[in-house]
């Protein structure tokens, strides 16, 4: 904890001394009134700011309780709630829907009767109210304010006293004797800055919207992520319905949590069954599908990935990977012409998963050599399969973590078999068959994907 050479603390309005730092003098009850007692011209006293050191094993683990919002799948990411005084920075591209996320979460919150302030800086009140009829958030303890001062904002926070505070977004405040135009990085770590020792200071919860652009170059979010206890991540492709809230830094608790929501008219819907949202409009035996048991963070979600194989005389026929690694697709291709003779490198292939999931674990792979394969051979999978494994260069299939929980969701979800590495642990499959295939060769073989004697 911080130690500062000073005296203690004396309150500037009633003069009542305090040993340590506090939002609100214990005297008079005024904010933010004590001040610290300069040293004297002699060595001063360190007071330390967090008490005494103690032996971590008799240190309390315990953290501020948390409160729940009651928007079910942004508390699941927070592990419970928001703890009061803590900082949470939510990126996201413009228009991902997060200003839409923090308005629900806000009424939420209200409604379960926490005082809750949202302070707009990029919209205009009647704006966000017409937003908020939208959003069925009209609650009594929802406050509203528009504002681009640091300053002001605290103002505001001195008059309502809210339990939680949402600044839409941090770009667009000002911290007014800072330096550099609003939206300059000065500016925004500055107006942060103040807004954490708030935080801090009053036990209030803050939120902090912050526009990310895809290469997370524009100014301030990035800098903030070591100033503030939770940085979470809103991610989706704008062209589908699904919203995924993911921790990249949480300070009470893990990031392996992930939130789903699905944009519907009337803003954001939680999504709790993600297997049905995927798998929903699948037509089962067609060639080129194959369904992945995914996993998020902990969290298991079943998705379809689809390929078309298209023959070719190009010199370098077309590649097109969508929610797909596209280096890994290109790997995955060369595994299968050159270990099993599937002639893949003389085609145009799209390889794909469906509802705009971004699948980059190598435990797709095995999915998507036998999508391509699927594709290749026109031979559809059985409709009760599911696969997954990472695949090595010589066309070997790995296992892959968590075997147990991907299993557990494609059975939940109706499939019957899983087809995948040989290594997979044995323990606590039930009732589905689990296929496992050391190869590539052994997979396709078993899927009766194989048309003619296979290459090397
Ligand atoms: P918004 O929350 O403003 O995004 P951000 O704050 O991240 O910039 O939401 C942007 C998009 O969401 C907007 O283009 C329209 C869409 N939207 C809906 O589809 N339904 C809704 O109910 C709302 C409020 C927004
Ligand atoms: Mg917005």
């Amino acid at each position: 904890m911080a130690a500062k050479r000073v005296e203690g603390y004396r309150c500037s309005s009633c003069g009542a001394p305090a040993a340590k730092w506090v939002g609100r003098c214990p005297a008079c009850e005024g904010w933010g009134t004590l001040e610290a007692v300069a040293a004297g011209t002699g060595r001063g006293v360190v007071v330390p700011l967090g008490g005494a050191a103690r032996p971590i094993a008799g240190t309390d683990a315990t953290q501020g309780a948390t409160r729940p919002t009651g928007m079910a799948e942004l508390d699941r990411v927070l592990g419970g709630g928001i703890v009061p005084g803590s900082v949470t920075l939510i990126g996201g591209e413009p228009g991902i829907g997060k200003s839409t996320l923090l308005l629900q979460a806000a009424a939420s919150a209200a409604r379960n009767g926490d005082r809750v302030l949202y302070v707009s800086g990029e919209e205009s009140a009647s704006q966000v109210r017409a937003r908020a009829e939208r959003l069925d958030a009209l609650e009594e303890d929802l406050w509203l304010a528009t504002e681009r001062e640091v300053e002001a904002v605290v103002a505001h926070l001195d008059a309502v006293a809210p339990a939680l505070v949402v600044v839409d977004s941090i770009q667009t405040i000002r911290a007014v004797e800072g330096s550099g135009p609003p939206g300059s990085v000065t500016q925004v770590r500055e107006a942060a800055v103040r807004l954490v020792a708030e935080a801090k200071a009053r036990d209030v919860a803050v939120v902090l919207v912050g526009h990310v652009t895809k290469d997370g170059s524009l100014a301030g979010p990035r800098q903030l992520e070591h100033l503030v206890d939770t940085v979470l991540s809103f991610e989706g492709d704008r062209h589908h319905a699904l919203r995924l809230l993911r921790p990249v830094k949480h300070r009470y608790g893990t990031t392996a949590e992930l939130g789903l929501f699905e944009m519907t008219g009337s803003g954001l819907a939680e999504v709790d069954d993600a297997t049905g949202l995927f798998l929903a409009d699948r037509r089962a035996g067609v060639p080129g599908s194959v369904v992945l048991p995914l996993l998020e963070g902990r969290r298991p979600l079943l998705v379809e990935i689809q390929a078309l194989v298209v023959p070719s005389r190009a010199p370098a026929p077309r590649r097109s990977a969508e929610g797909v690694d596209a280096g890994r697709l290109a790997l995955l291709l060369a595994v299968l012409h050159r270990r099993l003779g599937v002639p893949v490198l003389e085609a145009e292939v799209y390889a794909l998963a469906v509802g705009g999931v971004q699948v980059s674990q190598p435990a797709a792979d095995l999915a998507v050599v036998l999508a391509v394969a699927s594709a290749a051979t026109n031979v559809a999978l059985p409709a009760d399969v599911v696969a997954f494994g990472e695949i090595g260069l010589g066309g070997e299939v790995r296992g892959v973590r968590d075997a147990s929980r991907r299993l557990a969701e494609a059975r939940r979800a109706g499939f019957r078999r899983a087809v995948t590495a040989a290594s997979t642990p044995t323990d606590g499959v039930g009732d589905i068959e689990v296929v496992r295939v050391p190869t590539v060769a052994a997979a396709l073989a078993v899927l009766d994907l194989l048309d003619g004697p296979p290459g090397r």
